[in-house]
């Protein structure tokens, strides 16, 4: 796939509309690029009159159709929850570097909506016959997203799910960090992580102390998603290019990651 074919602007008529919690939507389209991507690239998603976001695919190719999930935080994807069945979204991408696939026992790390990058890498390691485990945290049951998806793979016996909740109403009362102090993480050759920093500089720390290595799926201010403008800058690389998927021993010698990040006219803001 080149950057060039990519980069062109699509319109794409959106075929499911799936409400997977109180706040998250699900919108799958049929894209020929999308359906290529490799688990962890993402896409530009713009809707007339708002702002073009960043999405990662968590939907590549499943009978036909691609999409995204969105958590509704702002103007633009709380526009994207209204979308329906028949509506339009422009669409570019897929870009950016995609999760490698190296694991034979993959250990699969997602808070709240960090999970969407990681759902099209738990398929492929379904497809393979790879178990991986998968940790899963939210806020409540109600905030689990894809949680029925993973309790039916989990009865398959082709994943090990460990659903975690703050409130306790499902699975682990706590957070994945909590669920993950209580495993041996030496039974794993890989990790794979997404969600907030501080979650992912947390299970980086206890993946190092167990001396697995892995990779964490991203997130920095978005604009061209190609790599010119620079607005994704964190340390040396550019995230939209060099990520959004990067090795955690690249991280660990950032000294933003986990701390600043920057908003949409480059000033330094903490990461909370
Ligand atoms: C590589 C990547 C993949 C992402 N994948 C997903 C996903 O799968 N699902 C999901 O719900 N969200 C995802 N996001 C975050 C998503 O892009 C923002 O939540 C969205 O842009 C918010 O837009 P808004 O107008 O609704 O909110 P706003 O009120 O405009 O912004 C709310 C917050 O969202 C972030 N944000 C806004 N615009 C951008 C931008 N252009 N680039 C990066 N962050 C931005 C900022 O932190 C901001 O403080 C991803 C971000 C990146 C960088
Ligand atoms: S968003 Fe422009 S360089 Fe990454």
């Amino acid at each position: 796939m080149s950057y060039v074919q990519n980069n062109a602007r699509r319109v794409v008529r959106i075929d499911q509309v799936v409400r997977e919690t109180p706040t998250v939507t699900s919108i799958l389209f049929r894209d020929s690029l999308c359906a290529c991507a490799s688990p962890g690239q993402f896409v530009m998603v713009w809707l007339l009159g708002y702002e073009e976001v960043p999405m990662s695919l968590a939907f590549i190719n499943e009978e036909g159709l691609s999409g995204i999930t969105v958590r509704e935080v702002g103007d633009t994807t709380r526009a994207m929850r209204q979308l329906r069945v028949g509506d339009r979204i422009v669409i570019r991408g897929p870009f950016g570097r995609g999760f490698s696939l190296r694991s034979k026992k993959p250990l699969i790390v997602g808070g709240g909506t960090g999970i969407a990058p990681l759902r099209p890498l738990i398929r492929r390691f379904v497809t393979r016959r790879t178990r991986c485990t998968v940790v899963l945290g939210g806020a409540s049951s109600q905030e689990l997203i894809y949680h029925r998806w993973l309790q039916q793979l989990n009865r398959r016996r082709a994943v090990r799910y460990v659903a975690c909740t703050e409130d306790g109403s499902v699975g682990v009362k706590g957070t994945v960090v909590d669920a993950l102090r209580d495993m041996d993480l030496k039974n794993f050759d890989y990790l794979y992580v997404c969600g907030p920093e501080k979650m992912i500089a947390a299970v980086a720390d206890l993946a190092q102390e167990a001396g697995v290595p892995g990779e964490a799926s991203v997130e920095r201010y978005i604009k061209c998603g190609v790599g010119i403008c620079g607005s994704c800058q964190l340390g040396w690389l550019r995230v939209c290019r060099d990520g959004p998927v990067v090795p955690l021993r690249i991280l660990r010698r950032i000294n933003e990651f986990a701390r600043i990040r920057r908003d949409d006219i480059g000033r330094p803001i903490p990461v909370e």
